[in-house]
């Protein structure tokens, strides 16, 4: 029964206020650290304060002494774990290495690995304790100096992960030594940090041999299976329930090590165990955008057709875990190129392991291929946005697929016309507003669109609503509001008649809430579950003996306006409740998976974008200011216009985070970040933002998935930076190829 009756109101495409909006601003929607659990203790960690060597003693005496306390678990009396290996590894581990072991012996591998956790009553009484853990080193062997490590091949398994060490085609060096105008440039990022306000919070609970976690999380299904591996139990015994979390950007992908440590805790103290980290501890336990520092050589002709393109980056990994990016990759698909070339490379460090970061390894590679290629733009005496135009990939050179929709001339187009981009000079240091200097700058965005296969429940109840449910998550950009109006829309009923639930792993399961593809899947199972429901109730419909469908064919009867009629008109319609009523029935349930086919096959799918960017730039003092921020997007559908938008403003802060604020201090002395605090990781505060103008080109890409949507939130964030330091130049006259762009660096 794919058919249904139009519906004249969508709902799809209404700007709907949040669902959970009511909830969030009463408090009553309840985070991780928030459920309350009788008899809950408290756990605080004790850290390495060496970056590589061995424990040589520990002394947990005074602590265990300490009043309230519970326990002290540390190498020398944790149990020993199996941390089974997993047959398959999910996309947001490491492909190769092995995760931290937690308390399963001496060695130190990094400055702020964990080597004992106390439990107490209160978490002043664990963290007084805490403080009381007396531990020696033997320190040895640290490697520490990004720029002292050799650069390593990533091992073969990242290859087959999908990050090669080496990609390209034709012979990009050869056609470099022959164009006629060529760039060679080098440009690096710092470590970048989540920063979420929500810290990372497990409250464990054991109950026999089942566990429950109230856990931070952007896949609950993953915390799950991999806390069951860990423990070597079924990933049945293992029950995770997350259902709001306050942003992670990615820190929420994989399942750390604290998660483990709050089970063994709560193990140990046989009492259910909170484990909260600190803001100190957050910059050294989940991960990190990496340091990655990129080389770019772009040849072209004198009419600006790219001939060359040689993109070498190198990130920063942990000596225990290869975490690769996607730094390269945009090199190979954004713009029509016959000669390319890319290279991938990894340090290895005594550090914890990096982890994606708010648009992983595109919007760093993006960063560097859009500031070389205005730095091209200059070269040619070009404008940069005709530069684009010429070298647009029709088709995905990489993949050897044309676009499953492809908007990107018309993002640009409307961006620009928005900004008022035939205004510019193209002069550097042409523009003024009084003593400041003003730059324009613009960047292309790409962020591919992926989907994977989701499940997703809806049940009828008597009084005629409908409850949804999906072990997804919706770390921020408004899951539960986009996913009520599918299940709206589908069923034809208005959203007060739709709950979405998610966030627990006795929901149908869900796939990580990360890449931005949480509509292109999630979204899909949800309309799937109602369009059974909607058969389910047909067939109700149509074999009632006496009824206002008896005997039609499945096929005549369908969904319109909260109820079920016939495909001809004139339509009866016959209320949803009514069948239930009929029937005698308390409520009925429908199941349904949607997952991708061979549309993969025939089309690579990508969300597209272009951002303009004027600066105001201070040449007594070097400070850099974004009056305005024009972006716009090809994501296919939109769902909600309002959550979007506001996906879109997030991720346009976030790209002046990284363009002028944001970098991890990091001390090779002491291989540790310094300023793990938010008073000095500086993020944007709302002085920092001025104006944000987001526009939707149109668009539905029915060829990538039936609801049309490509996914919207990291394109947000990718093209920011490059487009906000092009405008700096342009203001200028001088490339700060080092992100952020800090006063210091334009004053020298
Ligand atoms: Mo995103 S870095 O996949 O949460």
């Amino acid at each position: 029964m794919n058919a249904t009756i139009p519906n004249a109101n969508s709902v799809i495409g209404q700007p709907l206020s949040r669902v959970d909006g009511p909830d969030k601003v009463r408090g009553t929607a309840r985070y991780a650290a928030e459920f309350d659990i009788p008899d809950l203790a408290h756990a605080a960690l004790v850290h390495s304060t060496v970056a590589a060597g061995r424990i040589a003693a520990i002394d947990t005496a005074r602590a265990v002494a300490a009043p309230g306390v519970l326990c002290v678990v540390t190498h020398e009396n944790a149990p020993r774990l199996p941390y089974k290996e997993m047959k398959t590894r999910p996309p947001v581990d490491p492909q190769s290495g092995e995760q931290l072991h937690v308390f399963q012996g001496p060695d130190i591998l990094f400055n702020g690995q964990p080597v004992a956790v106390v439990v107490a009553r209160t978490l002043e009484q664990a963290e007084h304790a805490a403080s009381l853990v007396a531990v020696t080193y033997a320190a040895d062997g640290q490697a520490t100096d990004f720029d002292a490590a050799e650069p390593e091949r990533p091992a073969k398994a990242t290859e087959e992960g999908g990050r090669p060490a080496e990609a390209g085609r034709g012979d990009a060096d050869g056609a470099l030594a022959k164009a006629p105008v060529s760039v060679d440039v080098r440009y690096s990022q710092p470590r970048e940090f989540h920063a979420a306000i929500e810290p990372h919070v497990t409250i464990a609970e054991w109950d026999g041999d089942r566990l429950t976690l109230h856990d931070k999380t952007q896949w609950v299904d993953n915390a799950a299976n991999e806390i069951a591996h860990v423990f070597g139990m079924g990933k049945d015994a293992v029950r995770v329930i997350s259902p709001f979390v306050g942003g992670a950007f990615g820190s929420g992908l994989r399942t750390w090590p604290h998660v483990t440590i709050a089970a063994v805790a709560a193990r140990a103290a046989n009492r259910p165990v909170r484990l909260e980290l600190t803001r100190r501890e957050l910059f050294q336990s989940v991960g990190f955008r990496p340091r990655t520092d990129q080389h770019l050589m772009l040849g072209a002709d004198p009419d600006g057709r790219l001939r060359a393109l040689v993109h070498e980056a190198c990130g920063e990994t942990s000596v225990y875990e290869e975490y690769a990016e996607t730094t390269v990759k945009p090199s190979l698909s954004t713009y029509a190129c016959d000669e390319v070339r890319t290279s991938y490379r990894l340090r290895r460090l005594n550090t914890n392991t990096p982890c994606p970061m708010r648009g992983p390894g595109t919007v760093t590679g993006v960063f560097g291929l859009e500031c070389a290629m205005d730095e091209l733009a200059v070269a040619l005496a070009m404008d940069p946005v005709e530069l684009r135009l010429r070298n647009h990939a029709d088709r995905d050179q990489a993949k050897g697929l044309p676009w499953s929709s492809k908007e990107l001339k018309a993002c640009y187009a409307t961006a620009a016309e928005r900004f008022g981009w035939h205004r510019r000079s193209p002069a550097p240091r042409s523009m003024r507003d009084g003593d400041l200097l003003i730059g324009w700058g613009m960047a292309t965005a790409v962020y591919h669109a992926n989907r994977s296969a989701a499940s997703a429940s809806a049940t009828l109840h008597p009084d005629g609503s409908v409850v949804v449910r999906s072990a997804a998550s919706d770390m921020g950009p408004g899951t539960y509001t986009s996913m009520t109006q599918v299940a709206a829309d589908t069923l034809g009923l208005p959203p007060e008649r739709i709950r979405f639930e998610l966030g627990d792993t006795a929901m149908p399961s869900a796939p990580v809430h990360g890449g931005s593809i949480t509509m292109a899947s999630v979204g899909n199972a949800v309309a799937a579950a109602c369009r059974a429901l909607q058969a389910k109730l047909g067939e109700l419909a149509t074999c009632a003996r006496q009824g206002p469908f008896a005997g039609a064919p499945i096929a005549d009867v369908v969904a319109h306006d909260g109820g079920i009629g016939r495909r001809e008109p004139p339509y009866r319609v016959v209320a949803y409740e009514a069948l239930l009523k009929q029937h005698n029935l308390t409520h009925l349930e429908a199941t349904a998976t949607s997952a991708p086919g061979s549309e993969t096959d025939d089309y690579s799918s990508s969300a597209f974008g272009a951002v303009f960017v004027e600066v105001q730039v201070d040449p007594e003092l070097g400070t850099v200011r974004v009056p305005r921020m024009v972006g716009a997007y090809d994501v296919g559908r939109v769902v909600n216009p309002k959550v979007a938008r506001s996906q879109c403003l997030g991720g346009m802060v976030q790209g002046l985070g990284m363009a002028l604020l944001e970098q991890g201090e990091w001390d090779p002395r002491f291989g540790k970040v310094m300023n793990a605090n938010l008073a000095e990781y500086l993020v944007p505060v709302c002085a920092d933002v001025r104006e944000l103008d987001v526009t939707f080109v149109p668009g539905s890409d029915t060829n990538f998935n039936p609801l049309g949507a490509k996914g919207l939130a990291e394109i947000a964030i990718c093209g920011v930076a490059p487009a906000i330091a092009n405008a700096v130049f342009h203001a200028t006259g001088r490339r700060i190829r080092d992100l952020p762009i800090t006063p210091e660096k334009l004053l020298l």
